[in-house]
């Protein structure tokens, strides 16, 4: 009977073929130990000499790495291998042999692995770390169409820009500019006034030069919008949010954070609610940790993200930033008009950044006097401004960063790991 590695547990004792590539083998002149992979997961095939015909051995012998092959054995449970399961073969009937597969299981550079990342998805680490990414989108889904929430795609060709015009991506649209969507933020603000809960997950692109190991040049968000909720109703979605998606990957990627080898007792504490601290606070805090330099009004870079970070045990909100180094649709906290209502979230062990939020403006002149002071024009925003004219109410959101959320769980260095098919400054291949 066929079957994929995932569903061998249900088949101990009897005799399966599964469809696989050769990840990895080692042999004597009795015993050939083959490290299988078919995509749902990894199992080890044992040929015996002595039990199989000689074609078969020699095949298990000789075959490459990453040949395709249809490979049948009993299945019997192995308490040595994380897995738990092990194949004994039967037969084995080769579909394709790989010539000169280029990664080995010898260390090999970043940027060679990056040039061959079509193929190298298929290691282990690559594996895992698709496979949490998938079950963050997964429990993404799950938490907010259990929380009545609607999904509402907003566009990616866009004609203005939503977070600030320097990191824009322009292109001809026939006669007309247009720009990829930084954000669908503005877009899904509309929404929220037509369905009250919704948010969005896809695409977004900063032509940013930024060559760190957060920044990506294409990345994936996760974007709600909430009307009748304020500032603290926004950081409450958030935290259950976060909360929900890590103990969901606890719970559903067990093998694969154990192939990562994350400490998952440091996952295990992410439960909400999270910790706040004002951005006045934070600039007291870092000039205690010796960042002598920082003053009132200036950004936060990894380095001050790390240090106030390392404070806490979970993710810490940090709030009410300068409304002059905060985004324009921002709302100005009516108890001191010079910070506004918003709040970034950073992640613990030095991941940094994973979310950007705000309570929005609703004041249709405060959003005209913004415009003015950002030096947007009015012109290509006529529509964001309506949404203040017609039953306006106040109402939230917030970004989160997909890669970076991958990159803290999975524990992974480099964002660049965290994406399929990663586009950097300098990298459009494969
Ligand atoms: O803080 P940002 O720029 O916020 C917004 O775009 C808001 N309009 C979101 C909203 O309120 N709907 O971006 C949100 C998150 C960041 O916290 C970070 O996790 C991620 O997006 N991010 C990036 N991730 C990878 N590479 C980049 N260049 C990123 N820029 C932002
Ligand atoms: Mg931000």
């Amino acid at each position: 009977m066929k079957t994929t590695i995932s569903q061998v547990h249900k088949h101990v004792g009897e005799e399966v073929t599964i469809g696989a590539w050769l990840a990895n083998k080692r042999s004597s002149g009795k015993i050939a130990f083959l490290q299988l992979r078919d995509g749902t997961g990894f199992i080890q095939g044992v040929v015996v000499k002595a039990e199989v015909d000689e074609e078969t051995f020699a095949l298990a012998k000789s075959m490459t790495q990453e040949s395709s092959l249809y490979v049948t054995g009993t299945v019997s449970e192995d308490s040595r291998s994380p897995f738990g399961y092990e194949l004994q073969v039967k037969s084995l009937e080769l579909i394709h042999e790989a010539v000169d597969y280029p990664i080995t299981p010898k260390e090999h550079g970043p940027e060679f692995l990056l040039d061959h990342r079509h193929l190298w998805l298929r290691s282990k680490r690559q594996h895992a770390i698709m496979k949490i990414r998938n079950e963050i989108i997964r429990s993404t889904y799950e938490f907010f169409n259990t929380h009545g929430y609607t999904k509402i795609d907003p566009p990616i060709l866009t004609g203005s820009s939503a977070e600030g015009t320097t990191e824009l991506f322009h292109t001809k649209y026939f006669e007309e500019d247009a720009y990829l969507s930084q954000s669908g933020q503005l877009y899904m603000e509309a929404a929220a006034m037509a369905f009250g809960k919704v948010f969005s997950f896809g695409p977004t692109f900063r032509a940013e030069k930024s060559k760190t190991r957060r920044h990506l040049i294409e990345f994936w968000m996760i974007e709600p919008e909430m009307a009748f909720m304020d500032h603290e109703d926004n950081l409450e979605v958030q935290e259950q949010y976060v909360s929900h998606v890590i103990q969901s990957v606890l719970e559903n990627c067990k093998l694969e954070l154990q192939a990562l080898e994350r400490d998952t007792t440091q996952l295990e504490k992410i439960q909400a609610p999270f910790p706040r601290i004002t951005y006045g606070d934070a600039i007291k805090l870092l000039k205690e940790k010796g960042f002598d330099d920082i003053e009132w009004g200036d950004d936060f870079g990894a380095p001050h993200e790390t240090a106030i970070a390392e404070s806490y045990d979970k993710p810490v909100f940090i709030t009410h930033f300068p409304l002059d180094i905060k985004a324009f649709y921002m709302k100005p906290d009516p108890e001191n008009p010079d910070v506004a209502l918003c709040a970034d979230l950073i992640a613990p062990e030095g991941y940094g950044e994973i979310i950007g939020g705000s309570q929005r403006i609703d004041d249709l002149d405060l959003m005209k006097q913004r415009y003015a002071e950002h030096e947007l024009g009015e012109d290509a925003y006529k529509w964001y401004l309506e949404l203040r004219q017609y039953g306006s109410v106040p109402h939230s959101g917030f970004g989160l960063g997909l890669e970076r959320t991958v990159a803290w769980i999975t524990g992974t260095e480099h964002v660049r790991e965290t994406i399929p098919f990663p586009r950097l400054l300098n990298r459009l291949y494969p």
